[in-house]
Protein backbone atom coordinates (compact mmCIF):
# COMPACT_ATOMS: atom_id res chain seq x y z
CA UNK A 1 0.00 0.00 0.00
CA UNK A 2 0.70 3.88 -0.28
CA UNK A 3 2.43 3.62 3.34
CA UNK A 4 5.06 0.52 2.32
CA UNK A 5 6.25 2.82 -0.79
CA UNK A 6 6.73 5.68 1.75
CA UNK A 7 8.89 3.69 4.06
CA UNK A 8 11.02 2.16 0.81
CA UNK A 9 13.33 -0.33 2.18
CA UNK A 10 12.56 0.64 6.16
CA UNK A 11 10.69 -1.71 8.02
CA UNK A 12 9.15 1.60 9.91
CA UNK A 13 8.94 5.13 9.83
CA UNK A 14 10.67 5.20 12.99
CA UNK A 15 13.78 4.01 11.70
CA UNK A 16 13.18 5.79 8.63
CA UNK A 17 12.95 9.08 10.83
CA UNK A 18 15.81 8.95 12.89
CA UNK A 19 18.38 7.96 9.64
CA UNK A 20 16.84 11.41 7.66
CA UNK A 21 17.93 13.24 11.10
CA UNK A 22 21.61 14.34 9.40
CA UNK A 23 19.55 15.74 6.32
CA UNK A 24 16.95 17.31 8.33
CA UNK A 25 20.21 19.01 10.63
CA UNK A 26 21.48 20.53 7.01
CA UNK A 27 18.33 21.45 5.48
CA UNK A 28 17.48 23.34 8.80
CA UNK A 29 21.03 25.15 8.54
CA UNK A 30 20.72 26.02 4.94
CA UNK A 31 16.60 27.13 5.39
CA UNK A 32 17.96 29.19 8.06
CA UNK A 33 20.75 30.84 6.37
CA UNK A 34 20.77 34.07 4.58
CA UNK A 35 22.85 35.25 1.21
CA UNK A 36 26.03 35.64 3.73
CA UNK A 37 26.20 32.57 5.14
CA UNK A 38 24.55 33.88 8.35
CA UNK A 39 21.66 32.27 10.30
CA UNK A 40 18.98 34.35 10.15
CA UNK A 41 15.48 34.97 11.64
CA UNK A 42 12.42 37.03 10.83
CA UNK A 43 13.46 40.52 12.51
CA UNK A 44 9.58 40.94 13.99
CA UNK A 45 10.38 37.35 15.74
CA UNK A 46 13.65 38.67 17.01
CA UNK A 47 12.43 42.32 18.05
CA UNK A 48 9.64 40.37 19.84
CA UNK A 49 12.47 38.57 21.28
CA UNK A 50 14.14 41.48 22.62
CA UNK A 51 11.36 43.72 24.06
CA UNK A 52 10.13 40.64 26.30
CA UNK A 53 11.25 40.15 29.49
CA UNK A 54 10.82 36.93 29.73
CA UNK A 55 9.94 33.73 27.62
CA UNK A 56 7.34 31.14 28.33
CA UNK A 57 8.07 27.75 26.44
CA UNK A 58 4.75 26.10 26.37
CA UNK A 59 4.84 22.02 25.16
CA UNK A 60 3.87 18.64 25.60
CA UNK A 61 5.51 15.28 25.36
CA UNK A 62 8.67 15.23 23.55
CA UNK A 63 8.33 19.05 22.55
CA UNK A 64 8.58 19.69 26.13
CA UNK A 65 11.70 17.76 26.41
CA UNK A 66 13.26 20.05 23.82
CA UNK A 67 11.73 23.01 25.12
CA UNK A 68 14.02 22.31 28.42
CA UNK A 69 16.96 21.86 26.22
CA UNK A 70 16.04 25.39 24.66
CA UNK A 71 15.86 27.37 27.66
CA UNK A 72 19.50 26.14 28.07
CA UNK A 73 20.38 27.76 24.65
CA UNK A 74 18.24 31.01 24.97
CA UNK A 75 19.67 31.83 28.89
CA UNK A 76 23.08 30.77 28.12
CA UNK A 77 23.76 32.30 24.45
CA UNK A 78 20.99 35.35 24.42
CA UNK A 79 20.55 35.89 28.31
CA UNK A 80 17.06 36.22 28.40
CA UNK A 81 15.03 34.44 31.01
CA UNK A 82 13.22 30.76 29.91
CA UNK A 83 10.35 28.70 31.98
CA UNK A 84 9.24 25.84 30.54
CA UNK A 85 6.15 24.79 31.20
CA UNK A 86 3.94 21.84 30.68
CA UNK A 87 1.05 23.13 28.55
CA UNK A 88 -1.71 21.27 30.01
CA UNK A 89 -0.59 22.01 33.74
CA UNK A 90 0.29 25.89 32.70
CA UNK A 91 -3.81 25.93 31.60
CA UNK A 92 -4.96 24.69 34.54
CA UNK A 93 -2.64 26.55 36.88
CA UNK A 94 -1.17 29.24 35.33
CA UNK A 95 2.15 31.04 36.81
CA UNK A 96 2.50 34.50 38.10
CA UNK A 97 3.71 36.09 34.97
CA UNK A 98 6.57 38.77 34.27
CA UNK A 99 5.76 41.94 33.10
CA UNK A 100 6.69 41.58 29.67
CA UNK A 101 6.40 37.85 28.85
CA UNK A 102 6.40 36.35 25.26
CA UNK A 103 4.91 32.52 24.98
CA UNK A 104 6.72 30.47 22.94
CA UNK A 105 4.83 27.29 22.02
CA UNK A 106 6.49 24.33 20.03
CA UNK A 107 4.56 21.90 18.73
CA UNK A 108 5.58 18.90 15.95
CA UNK A 109 1.87 19.05 14.87
CA UNK A 110 0.66 22.22 15.70
CA UNK A 111 -2.45 20.55 16.55
CA UNK A 112 -2.06 19.21 20.41
CA UNK A 113 -4.87 21.01 22.35
CA UNK A 114 -3.41 21.54 25.76
CA UNK A 115 -0.91 24.13 23.96
CA UNK A 116 -3.30 25.32 22.06
CA UNK A 117 -5.58 26.12 24.89
CA UNK A 118 -3.09 28.12 26.44
CA UNK A 119 -2.88 30.08 22.94
CA UNK A 120 -5.64 31.04 22.99
CA UNK A 121 -5.91 32.02 26.79
CA UNK A 122 -2.65 34.31 26.48
CA UNK A 123 -3.68 36.15 23.44
CA UNK A 124 -7.25 36.90 25.14
CA UNK A 125 -4.03 38.32 27.82
CA UNK A 126 -2.75 40.66 24.60
CA UNK A 127 1.09 38.49 25.02
CA UNK A 128 3.04 37.89 21.97
CA UNK A 129 3.19 33.57 20.50
CA UNK A 130 5.36 32.33 18.47
CA UNK A 131 4.99 28.87 17.44
CA UNK A 132 7.55 26.73 16.37
CA UNK A 133 6.16 23.65 14.41
CA UNK A 134 6.53 21.14 11.76
CA UNK A 135 3.46 21.82 10.06
CA UNK A 136 2.89 24.93 8.36
CA UNK A 137 -0.80 25.71 8.50
CA UNK A 138 -1.53 24.21 11.14
CA UNK A 139 -3.46 25.83 14.01
CA UNK A 140 -0.97 27.00 16.35
CA UNK A 141 0.77 28.39 13.61
CA UNK A 142 -2.53 29.88 12.31
CA UNK A 143 -3.06 31.38 15.42
CA UNK A 144 0.08 32.67 16.34
CA UNK A 145 1.75 36.14 15.97
CA UNK A 146 4.74 34.22 14.68
CA UNK A 147 5.71 30.98 13.48
CA UNK A 148 9.24 29.65 12.91
CA UNK A 149 9.29 26.17 10.46
CA UNK A 150 11.01 23.08 11.75
CA UNK A 151 11.79 20.98 7.87
CA UNK A 152 11.93 18.19 9.56
CA UNK A 153 8.82 16.52 6.71
CA UNK A 154 6.07 14.57 7.83
CA UNK A 155 6.72 12.27 10.99
CA UNK A 156 4.94 9.70 10.81
CA UNK A 157 5.87 7.27 13.46
CA UNK A 158 4.00 8.01 16.87
CA UNK A 159 6.99 8.69 18.88
CA UNK A 160 9.09 11.83 17.65
CA UNK A 161 12.34 11.58 17.10
CA UNK A 162 13.54 14.07 14.22
CA UNK A 163 11.13 17.00 14.97
CA UNK A 164 12.82 16.63 18.61
CA UNK A 165 16.49 17.24 17.09
CA UNK A 166 14.85 19.63 14.57
CA UNK A 167 13.28 21.63 17.42
CA UNK A 168 16.98 22.03 19.40
CA UNK A 169 18.46 22.90 16.65
CA UNK A 170 15.99 25.71 15.56
CA UNK A 171 15.85 26.65 19.21
CA UNK A 172 19.85 26.94 18.60
CA UNK A 173 19.67 28.96 16.11
CA UNK A 174 17.00 31.43 17.69
CA UNK A 175 19.39 31.93 20.64
CA UNK A 176 22.51 32.55 18.38
CA UNK A 177 20.25 35.17 16.00
CA UNK A 178 19.27 37.07 18.94
CA UNK A 179 22.22 37.06 21.03
CA UNK A 180 24.23 38.38 18.53
CA UNK A 181 21.38 41.14 18.04
CA UNK A 182 21.65 41.87 21.65
CA UNK A 183 25.37 42.35 20.62
CA UNK A 184 26.06 39.33 22.55
CA UNK A 185 29.17 37.11 21.70
CA UNK A 186 27.99 32.79 21.42
CA UNK A 187 32.07 32.48 21.46
CA UNK A 188 31.15 29.79 18.46
CA UNK A 189 30.19 29.38 14.96
CA UNK A 190 26.94 27.66 15.08
CA UNK A 191 26.61 27.07 11.52
CA UNK A 192 29.64 25.13 11.41
CA UNK A 193 28.83 23.24 14.76
CA UNK A 194 26.04 22.81 13.46
CA UNK A 195 27.49 21.00 10.41
CA UNK A 196 29.96 18.94 13.00
CA UNK A 197 26.41 17.65 14.49
CA UNK A 198 25.25 16.60 11.15
CA UNK A 199 28.27 14.95 10.01
CA UNK A 200 27.91 13.41 13.59
CA UNK A 201 24.40 12.10 13.37
CA UNK A 202 25.53 10.23 10.62
CA UNK A 203 28.31 8.11 12.13
CA UNK A 204 25.87 7.18 14.88
CA UNK A 205 22.81 6.15 12.37
CA UNK A 206 25.34 3.92 10.94
CA UNK A 207 26.48 2.25 14.52
CA UNK A 208 22.69 0.82 14.73
CA UNK A 209 23.92 -2.88 15.03
CA UNK A 210 26.12 -1.96 18.36
CA UNK A 211 23.56 -0.14 19.42
CA UNK A 212 21.24 -3.35 19.05
CA UNK A 213 23.30 -5.11 21.19
CA UNK A 214 23.24 -2.82 24.11
CA UNK A 215 19.39 -3.03 23.51
CA UNK A 216 19.89 -6.92 23.94
CA UNK A 217 22.10 -6.75 26.59
CA UNK A 218 20.39 -4.00 29.02
CA UNK A 219 16.86 -4.30 27.75
CA UNK A 220 15.63 -7.77 26.60
CA UNK A 221 14.56 -9.06 30.25
CA UNK A 222 13.75 -5.99 32.36
CA UNK A 223 10.53 -4.76 33.38
CA UNK A 224 11.71 -1.43 34.05
CA UNK A 225 14.90 1.08 33.15
CA UNK A 226 16.74 4.79 34.78
CA UNK A 227 18.53 7.14 32.45
CA UNK A 228 20.33 9.43 34.61
CA UNK A 229 22.64 12.72 33.30
CA UNK A 230 23.24 16.33 35.16
CA UNK A 231 22.19 19.65 33.06
CA UNK A 232 21.89 18.85 29.53
CA UNK A 233 22.39 15.50 30.04
CA UNK A 234 19.30 15.77 32.77
CA UNK A 235 17.04 16.86 30.43
CA UNK A 236 17.82 13.74 27.33
CA UNK A 237 17.18 11.39 29.66
CA UNK A 238 14.32 12.52 30.33
CA UNK A 239 13.63 11.93 26.73
CA UNK A 240 15.16 8.36 26.24
CA UNK A 241 13.23 7.36 28.95
CA UNK A 242 10.15 8.73 27.12
CA UNK A 243 10.94 6.97 24.11
CA UNK A 244 11.09 3.63 25.75
CA UNK A 245 8.27 3.64 27.35
CA UNK A 246 6.75 5.08 24.61
CA UNK A 247 7.09 2.46 21.90
CA UNK A 248 8.56 -0.88 24.22
CA UNK A 249 6.35 -0.35 27.54
CA UNK A 250 9.60 -0.95 29.38
CA UNK A 251 8.56 1.54 32.62
CA UNK A 252 11.49 4.06 32.42
CA UNK A 253 12.33 7.03 33.77
CA UNK A 254 14.87 9.94 33.91
CA UNK A 255 16.11 11.22 36.65
CA UNK A 256 18.71 13.98 37.62
CA UNK A 257 21.95 12.30 39.07
CA UNK A 258 21.94 13.82 42.22
CA UNK A 259 18.56 13.27 42.86
CA UNK A 260 18.95 9.31 43.14
CA UNK A 261 20.09 9.18 46.70
CA UNK A 262 16.43 11.33 47.38
CA UNK A 263 14.31 8.38 46.63
CA UNK A 264 14.61 6.45 43.35
CA UNK A 265 18.20 4.39 44.60
CA UNK A 266 15.50 2.46 46.55
CA UNK A 267 14.20 1.27 43.50
CA UNK A 268 17.61 -0.08 42.32
CA UNK A 269 17.61 -4.00 42.43
CA UNK A 270 20.21 -6.71 41.36
CA UNK A 271 20.33 -6.81 37.14
CA UNK A 272 17.98 -3.01 37.09
CA UNK A 273 19.75 -1.32 33.90
CA UNK A 274 20.76 2.61 34.41
CA UNK A 275 21.59 4.33 31.40
CA UNK A 276 23.90 7.26 31.96
CA UNK A 277 24.68 10.15 30.03
CA UNK A 278 28.32 11.63 30.28
CA UNK A 279 28.81 14.38 27.83
CA UNK A 280 29.37 17.55 29.81
CA UNK A 281 33.11 18.08 31.35
CA UNK A 282 31.82 19.85 34.21
CA UNK A 283 29.99 17.17 35.64
CA UNK A 284 31.43 14.19 34.39
CA UNK A 285 32.99 13.09 37.44
CA UNK A 286 29.86 13.54 39.54
CA UNK A 287 27.41 11.71 37.30
CA UNK A 288 30.02 8.51 36.84
CA UNK A 289 29.90 8.92 40.97
CA UNK A 290 26.32 8.60 40.70
CA UNK A 291 26.55 5.32 38.68
CA UNK A 292 29.32 3.57 41.40
CA UNK A 293 26.06 4.14 44.14
CA UNK A 294 23.57 1.94 41.53
CA UNK A 295 26.30 -0.67 40.87
CA UNK A 296 27.16 -0.53 44.39
CA UNK A 297 23.29 -1.91 44.83
CA UNK A 298 23.45 -4.35 42.06
CA UNK A 299 22.56 -2.06 38.66
CA UNK A 300 23.88 -3.01 35.50
CA UNK A 301 24.97 0.10 34.23
CA UNK A 302 25.63 1.65 30.76
CA UNK A 303 27.40 4.73 30.44
CA UNK A 304 26.97 6.64 27.07
CA UNK A 305 29.88 9.24 26.67
CA UNK A 306 31.19 11.65 24.30
CA UNK A 307 35.06 11.80 22.95
CA UNK A 308 36.77 13.39 25.04
CA UNK A 309 35.02 12.23 28.36
CA UNK A 310 35.24 8.62 27.61
CA UNK A 311 36.67 6.04 30.15
CA UNK A 312 37.00 2.41 29.54
CA UNK A 313 34.20 0.94 31.07
CA UNK A 314 31.59 2.69 29.29
CA UNK A 315 29.08 1.00 26.82
CA UNK A 316 29.18 3.95 24.05
CA UNK A 317 30.83 6.48 23.00
CA UNK A 318 29.33 9.39 20.63
CA UNK A 319 31.06 11.21 18.44
CA UNK A 320 32.40 14.98 20.05
CA UNK A 321 30.63 18.14 19.01
CA UNK A 322 29.73 21.65 21.25
CA UNK A 323 28.91 20.97 24.44
CA UNK A 324 25.84 22.66 24.63
CA UNK A 325 24.47 20.91 20.85
CA UNK A 326 25.01 17.35 22.42
CA UNK A 327 21.73 16.36 22.98
CA UNK A 328 20.96 17.02 19.03
CA UNK A 329 23.21 13.40 18.88
CA UNK A 330 23.32 12.00 22.40
CA UNK A 331 19.40 11.50 22.06
CA UNK A 332 20.03 9.51 18.84
CA UNK A 333 21.78 6.21 20.62
CA UNK A 334 18.30 6.44 23.42
CA UNK A 335 15.75 6.29 19.74
CA UNK A 336 17.79 3.39 18.44
CA UNK A 337 18.15 1.61 22.05
CA UNK A 338 13.67 2.34 22.20
CA UNK A 339 13.87 0.94 18.82
CA UNK A 340 15.16 -1.87 18.75
CA UNK A 341 13.71 -2.83 22.66
CA UNK A 342 10.51 -2.54 21.30
CA UNK A 343 11.22 -4.35 18.03
CA UNK A 344 12.80 -7.78 20.12
CA UNK A 345 9.52 -7.35 22.20
CA UNK A 346 7.31 -7.91 19.24
CA UNK A 347 5.60 -4.02 20.26
CA UNK A 348 4.11 -2.07 16.97
CA UNK A 349 7.26 0.16 16.68
CA UNK A 350 5.22 2.97 14.58
CA UNK A 351 1.75 2.94 16.22
CA UNK A 352 2.14 1.83 19.97
CA UNK A 353 -0.98 1.03 22.16
CA UNK A 354 -3.47 4.02 23.57
CA UNK A 355 -0.83 6.84 22.05
CA UNK A 356 -1.84 9.59 19.28
CA UNK A 357 0.36 11.08 17.05
CA UNK A 358 -1.23 14.13 17.78
CA UNK A 359 -3.72 14.77 20.68
CA UNK A 360 -6.31 17.33 19.70
CA UNK A 361 -8.73 16.93 22.99
CA UNK A 362 -7.83 18.23 26.17
C1 LIG B 1 1.50 13.19 21.58
C2 LIG B 1 2.56 12.38 20.85
C3 LIG B 1 3.96 12.75 21.36
C4 LIG B 1 4.17 14.24 21.25
C5 LIG B 1 3.08 15.03 21.98
C6 LIG B 1 3.14 16.51 21.66
O1 LIG B 1 1.40 12.76 22.89
O2 LIG B 1 2.33 11.00 21.03
O3 LIG B 1 4.93 12.07 20.58
O4 LIG B 1 5.42 14.58 21.76
O5 LIG B 1 1.78 14.59 21.55
O6 LIG B 1 2.85 16.68 20.30
P1 LIG B 1 3.18 17.97 19.49
O7 LIG B 1 2.64 17.71 18.11
O8 LIG B 1 2.46 19.12 20.17
O9 LIG B 1 4.64 18.17 19.50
Amino acid sequence: DASDIEKGTYPHYMLKEIDEQPLVMRKIIQTYQNEHGELTIDREIIDALNEADRLYIIAAGTSYHAGLVGKQFIEKMAKIPVEVHISSEFGYNMPLLSEKPLFIFISQSGETADSRAVLVNVKEMGYPTLTITNVPGSTLSREADFTLLLHAGPEIAVASTKAYTAQIAVLSILAEVTARSRGLKVGFDLVKELGIVANAMEVLCDSKELIEQIAREFLSVTRNCFFIGRGIDFYVGLEGALKLKEISYIQAEGFAGGELKHGTIALIEEGTPVIALATQESVNLSIRGNVKEVVARGANPCIISMKGLNHDEDSFVIPEVNELLTPLISVIPLQILAYYAALHRDCDVDKPRNLAKSVTVE
